[in-house]
């Protein structure tokens, strides 16, 4: 496998690996059984030494266990890791019941997550979303005292609109944003990503695959007891429409002698030198199909099919990432 290349995240920001590993599936959020342990864990040693360095986590990420695994994982090879953590999230029982943004509770959350993490300081640190519980300017100017204290590097931002980045940066330089992003939802390239731009703020763009859509593996009807059932997109005439459209991510995957979901990654990571596809792995076997994915180029062509193809609104229905 080839070594992954360093792109900096935001201006004057840290210098991470262009593809992000995704840990939130090594551990049960939604309930359910955890995943196999140790080959979580190898997933991470090998992502590591291939120089994929960002760690993508979150505190309510299996309540805990998930920065727990990477603190395992990361044990005697600090400096090799790029710690990505966002907070604020308030799970019970596998069910999302809201967010806790107050300032006093992101005092006490951060503390948690070192002690879990087994770090001294968290490389980038973001609140989950924001909810207009707390003004953003409160969230961030809390944050960037743990930067003073020295617990925290660098302040990012998780799905939020154009108008909350901007205030946000007026508290504090924000490296990163970390926002969903893929061929099948386009719909931040109208404001959001050149906001980001305008500030000089990294992208982490996650679901790179549009929850599998994208991965060629779909097939209409999907199963009853399929978790994307609840989605608009996966639904009756939507999701026929839908895989009609991948058939040309399909066709020119087996053109150009690669996998369609190698070619979603891809074009997320065209977009942008300063835009890195953070994408879920827990298992060793994902790393060297999407590893070779950074090297993957389009002719001009290639790109106007698929940027006409999946032109924004193509997609028919919605998943959570509603905007
Ligand atoms: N900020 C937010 O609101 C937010 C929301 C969701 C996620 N995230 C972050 O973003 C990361 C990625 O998001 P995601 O998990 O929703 O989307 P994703 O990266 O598209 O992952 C979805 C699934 O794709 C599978 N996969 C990986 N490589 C593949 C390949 N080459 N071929 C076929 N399938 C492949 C993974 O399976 P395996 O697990 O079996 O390897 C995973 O279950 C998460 O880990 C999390 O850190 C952030």
């Amino acid at each position: 496998m080839s070594e992954i290349t360093k792109i900096q995240l935001g201006q004057n920001g840290p210098m991470v690996s262009k593809l992000g590993l995704g840990c939130m599936r090594m551990s049960s959020i939604w309930g359910g059984p955890t995943p196999d342990e140790k080959e979580s864990i190898a997933t991470i040693h090998q992502a590591l030494d291939n120089g994929i360095n960002f760690l993508n986590t979150g505190d309510f990420y299996g309540a805990g266990h998930n920065e727990m695994l990477i603190g395992k994982a990361i044990k005697g090879r600090r400096d090799d890791a790029f710690i990505s953590v966002k907070f604020g999230a308030i799970f019970h029982n596998g069910q999302w019941i809201g967010l806790d943004l107050r300032p006093v509770a992101i005092k006490n959350f951060v503390n948690y997550s070192l002690t879990r993490l087994g770090i001294e300081t968290i490389d980038l640190y973001q609140p989950s979303r924001m909810d207009g519980s707390v003004p953003i300017e409160d969230i961030i100017g809390t944050i960037a005292g743990l930067v003073e204290e020295g617990k925290v590097r660098h302040i990012g931002v998780s799905e939020i609109n154009a108008d909350q980045l901007r205030k946000a940066s007026s508290v504090y330089p924000i490296s990163a944003l970390e926002i969903g992003y893929s061929l099948a939802d386009r719909q931040i390239e109208a404001e959001l990503l050149p906001t980001a731009k305008e500030f000089g703020i990294g992208i982490v763009a996650f679901a790179n695959t549009a929850e599998g859509l994208l991965t060629g593996d779909l097939k209409a009807p999907i199963a009853a007891d399929d978790h994307r059932n609840h989605f608009s997109r996966f639904q009756g005439d939507n999701l026929i429409h839908n895989l009609e459209k991948v058939e040309v991510l399909k066709e020119m995957a087996r053109i150009k002698n690669v996998t369609p979901t190698q070619l979603a990654i891809a074009w997320v990571k065209e977009q942008g030198d300063h835009i890195m596809p953070l994408v879920s792995m827990s298992r060793r076997s994902r790393l060297p199909e999407n590893i070779a994915a950074m090297d993957i180029v389009f002719s001009s062509e290639e790109m106007n099919l698929l940027n006409s193809t999946f032109a924004i609104g193509a997609i028919k229905g919605g998943t959570y990432l509603q905007r």
